[in-house]
């Protein structure tokens, strides 16, 4: 668990020195455009990377063997893929923030590295003294403390936020990191930041934005090989062009253009008729369109199908099917008239099983499913202002089974939905409540 030392970490092991020359023989060919740069990047990093700073033991992102294997790349390949992490990024103590990522490289200094104080007294290595037990120092969600909460603290690496202001599958905009860790998220483990300075909240939010793009970027260099041509032999492009242009900036630019992808809202009428409008928000609720009752069920308890996972647990699921087809057709697979390439095949397939089963062990959680919200309770991740549920209802949760209302709803209905959804924690008790539970377990006796 803990990312320095995990054995079976390609970051841990792969990027010594010594691994360089033969993973990257890029460097002994005549320059391609931008490769000196590149060179340059991981000499200066590799050499942070070994010795450390003040002779504390260096810090290593954990390479996501997940994809890398899921990929079958190979050993080669893994190495090469964190040798360019190395150099595009830096470490967890040095990170980089290339111009193209859009991020400002002091901000990240404040966040990044080891907790300590600096010369003025002003902390830094604020990521690891207050996510890094939770997210991990990579942002994969594998710290220390994650196995034992549920929800399990979010891998920022695919890039998926759940909570924000703009459309389903864009990112969120500054201003709803900033809200998010002023807050936290209610009802999970995901503690408020509120005490910390503004300064401070701004230099996470941006080493939030960093490991995240790091993150999507390391996945797409390792769906990359799959494109290669035969040409390639294998082996990434060592070209700026092909490393920042097309796999780096894609990414950033996603998060440059959240700003613009902002959810428009309708005003809600100053004189509704609260109780038309909650009537008809419950209408469409258990309406076929919205369909709402079909998850938070007919009693908005949340107890409707809540068997799917999130997009995070899915991938797990989905790659253990993928794991046991795989073991079960070369356990029935008959090897005695099999020719020489066929046997070959079926060698890597054991081979690769096995591998997976140990990857899977170090690298990711056991899947648990997402239940649908518990309506009744009126403690909303996502924030409760009228405002955040309308964001929710109308975009859907990204990387969750809610599903988007917008298509199906048309944006003035969203509000009476709103007024229904928060009219639900008081309506078997009337406005004040009553102390009653409001758990699933006792729904018979509400
Ligand atoms: C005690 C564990 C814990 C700590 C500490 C913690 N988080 Fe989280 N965090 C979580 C959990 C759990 C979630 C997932 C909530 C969910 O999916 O509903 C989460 C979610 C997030 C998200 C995703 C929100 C979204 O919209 O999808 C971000 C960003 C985040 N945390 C940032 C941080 C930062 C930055 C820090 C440190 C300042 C931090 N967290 C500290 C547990 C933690
Ligand atoms: C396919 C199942 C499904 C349907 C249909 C669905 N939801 Fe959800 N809903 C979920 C799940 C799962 C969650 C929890 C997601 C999470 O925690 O990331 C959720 C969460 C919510 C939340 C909590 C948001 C927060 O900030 O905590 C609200 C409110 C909500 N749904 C309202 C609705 C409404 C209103 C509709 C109909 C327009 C609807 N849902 C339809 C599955 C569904």
């Amino acid at each position: 668990m803990i990312p320095s030392t995990h054995p079976s970490s390609v970051a841990s092991r792969g990027i010594a020195a010594g691994s360089l020359s033969s993973t990257a023989p890029a460097v002994s060919r005549p320059p391609a455009i931008g490769w000196s740069w590149l060179a340059v990047g991981v000499v200066v990093t590799v050499a942070i990377a070994t010795t450390g700073c003040g002779g504390a033991p260096a810090a290593s992102f954990r390479a996501n063997l997940v994809e890398s294997t899921k990929q079958r790349l190979t050993p080669q390949q893994e190495s090469q893929v964190a040798t360019v992490m190395l150099a595009l990024f830096g470490t967890p103590d040095e990170p980089v923030a290339l111009p193209e990522t859009g991020l400002d490289q002091a901000k990240l200094t404040l966040a990044a590295g080891p907790v300590r104080s600096d010369i003025v007294g002003r902390k830094n290595g604020l990521y690891r003294e207050h996510c890094a037990h939770c997210h991990g120092i990579t942002g994969d969600g594998l710290g220390p403390t994650a196995a034992f909460l549920n929800p399990y603290p979010r891998d920022y690496r695919p890039g998926v936020f759940k909570f924000k202001s703009t459309e389903r599958a864009d990112k969120p905009t500054r201003d709803d990191l900033v809200r998010l860790l002023h807050n936290g998220v209610p009802g999970t483990s995901m503690p408020s930041f509120a005490l910390l300075s503004e300064t401070q909240i701004d230099a996470l939010v941006e080493y939030v934005k960093y490991l995240s793009i790091r993150g999507e970027t390391e996945l797409a260099l390792a769906r990359a090989f799959f494109e290669l041509d035969d040409d390639a032999k294998g082996e990434l492009p060592q070209t700026r062009e092909f490393l920042v242009d097309e796999m780096l900036t894609p990414v950033a630019d996603k998060w440059r253009a959240a700003d613009e992808a902002r959810i428009p809202v309708p005003e809600m009428p100053a004189d509704i008729d609260m109780a038309a409008s909650i009537a008809k928000g419950k209408e469409l609720f258990y309406g076929d369109k919205a369909n709402c009752v079909k998850c938070h069920g007919v009693t908005g308890l949340g107890d409707g199908q809540a068997n799917d996972y999130d997009d995070w647990n899915k991938n797990i699921v989905e790659i253990t099917k993928e794991i046991d087809g795989t073991a079960e057709r070369a356990r029935e697979a008959k090897t005695s008239g099999m020719t020489e390439e066929q046997r070959a095949e079926h060698r890597a397939n054991i081979a690769w099983v096995n591998r997976f089963h140990g990857v899977l062990d170090g690298d990711a959680l056991q899947p648990r499913t997402i239940p649908p919200r518990n309506l009744r309770q009126g403690i909303y991740r996502g924030g409760r202002r009228p405002l955040d549920l309308y964001y929710r209802i109308h975009a859907g949760i990204n990387g969750a089974p809610m599903p988007a209302a917008k298509g199906t709803v048309p944006p003035e209905d969203i509000w009476h939905i709103v007024n229904y959804v928060r009219s639900l924690p008081y309506g078997f008790d009337g406005e004040l409540g009553a102390d009653r539970s409001t758990t699933s377990v006792q729904r018979d006796r509400m």
